[in-house]
């Protein structure tokens, strides 16, 4: 049996039904539930209110409405912003949408005047300024919490800016760097993850309000005014693209997955590091969690927990750009799903930051392991090729001469090029001289790549100080 909404209040209340002067029947309750919205875009309150505050007073402005209706609705647009931050009015979720339930308390406490309210414009036009208005609250504070991660790791990279460690390529030592260059590599993504929403926040900087449905108005609209009261840099160009137009939350969905996609690779290294194989980082055990079984156990649940959380983030891109994929023009409801999957991308991320930098500030790091793990791997190879190569070798046989001593090691059981004596190091290259050894150790290593980008100790403060700035700016 189906059950139709009430015209006359009770759960869905017929009554706020913007569009129910078109029909007779009244909508099945269930049906009007499945389209509704309010579950997801109640956050937007305090901009819808924002947005019909200046929209009222452009209204009386033009004398579009009587300029004491234009007051009062402003007043009652104040009072109920109140009233829902402190809680005296609570969101009724049996209405279809935050613009619904806004405009039917206008009504239900202005009668007519608070039905001037939507003259010249469409929910289309609305909720799409409503969405940038909150976007442009808050992804501010996003890039905020990615600066504030990041400076907690510069730091970090400050305080271990000479501490040696292997560097890794496919997951085999590779090279002696620094911690500091490490963690300054991570900082650098950030940086650019920080830029890439301020970008984004730029291009969507423009009002769509006055776009009504699709059409704009045939009211005298003041459109430059309502951009520029709520803070837009100028009213967007054309009605039907700014009711259609997502691309801004393609962009900030994208920011979004591709920060988490770092955060999903620096935590990866945490879990490596925290292996007992590795031990090169002692996670605080406020920032731990143990097992139910095996009492010994100490997790990276924290970690593991933000790299498992970018597969939302992903997702939420992936989803945003079927629902766009092939959408007619101007707007379909289908658009309806843009918020939540945006809203859990951004909460995601912020949240995620958060986690990440908490679980990074009460970290330690095991310098001493990480020292003594650049001995073994013959990290120091390419350094003995450089020796060669300053000494006028070609680097093809410098590559060659180092490989060979290598196999020499490995022949003779060694697991570091400085176990050969001078005589072996002569048999291969006559260019071998007694300061071999000291040009062969990590720390000497890490000393010559001192080349803008490098991880010698000066050179990653002076990334350090650069990304500090960057930081600092955004
Ligand atoms: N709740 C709707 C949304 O979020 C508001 C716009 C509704 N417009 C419409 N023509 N049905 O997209």
């Amino acid at each position: 049996m189906s059950k139709n909404l009430d015209q006359n209040g009770g759960r869905g209340d017929a009554s706020q039904i913007l569009w129910a002067g078109r029909f007779e029947e009244k909508p099945e309750a269930r049906a009007f539930a499945f389209q509704a919205s309010i579950g997801v875009d109640r956050r937007l309150a305090q901009d819808d209110i924002r947005l019909s505050r200046v929209h009222a007073a452009m209204l009386g402005k033009q004398g579009i409405i009587p300029a004491g209706t234009a007051a009062a609705l402003d007043s009652e647009l104040e009072r109920i912003a109140g009233e829902l931050e402190s809680g005296s009015l609570t969101i009724d979720l049996s209405a279809e949408d935050i613009h619904s339930f806004i405009e039917a308390i206008l009504t239900r406490r202005l009668g007519d005047q608070g039905r001037m309210v939507h003259a010249g414009r469409s929910r289309n036009d609305q909720v799409v300024t409503d969405f940038r208005l909150y976007l442009k609250r808050v992804v501010p504070e996003l890039r905020a919490a990615l600066a504030s991660a990041g400076g907690a790791l510069l730091d970090q990279a400050e305080k271990h800016a000479a501490s040696v460690m292997p560097g890794y390529t496919h997951l085999q030592r590779a090279q002696p760097v620094t911690l500091g260059h490490h963690l300054t590599a991570w900082c650098a993504a950030l940086e650019r993850d920080c830029q890439r929403f301020a970008s984004a926040l730029e291009r969507l900087d423009e009002c769509p309000l006055g776009s009504g449905a699709l059409a704009g108005s045939g009211l005298p609209l003041d459109r430059e005014e309502v951009a520029r009261s709520l803070g837009f840099r100028e009213p967007a160009l054309n009605a039907m693209d700014a009711v259609a137009d997502r691309d801004f939350a393609l962009e900030l969905a994208s920011a979004c997955a591709i920060t988490m996609t770092h955060l999903s690779r620096f935590c990866e290294d945490v879990v490596i590091w925290a292996s007992e194989e590795f031990k090169f980082i002692e996670l605080a055990e406020s920032w731990s969690t143990g097992s139910s079984i095996m009492p010994q156990k100490k997790n990276p649940d924290f970690a593991e927990l933000i790299r498992g959380k970018a597969g939302r983030t992903t997702g939420n891109l992936m989803t945003l750009l079927t629902l766009l994929k092939a959408l007619p023009y101007a707007y379909d409801k289908d658009l309806q799903e843009d918020k939540e999957a945006l809203f859990d991308s951004l909460d995601t991320t912020a949240l995620c930051l958060a986690m990440f930098q908490g679980m990074m500030t009460a970290a330690a790091f095991n310098v001493e392991r990480m020292k003594a793990a650049c001995i073994g791997g013959f990290l120091e190879a390419t350094d003995a090729a450089e020796y060669l190569v300053r000494r006028g070798l070609p680097f093809r046989r410098a590559h060659e001469t180092a490989a060979l001593l290598v196999r020499d090691c490995i022949a003779a059981g060694q697991r570091s090029l400085i176990q050969r004596s001078l005589e072996e190091f002569k048999s291969r290259s006559e260019l071998f001289e007694a300061d071999i050894y000291e040009a062969l150790s990590p720390a000497a290593c890490v000393q010559a790549r001192h080349l803008p980008g490098g991880p010698a100790p000066e050179e990653v403060l002076r990334q350090v100080g650069i990304l500090r700035e960057r930081f600092r700016e955004a």
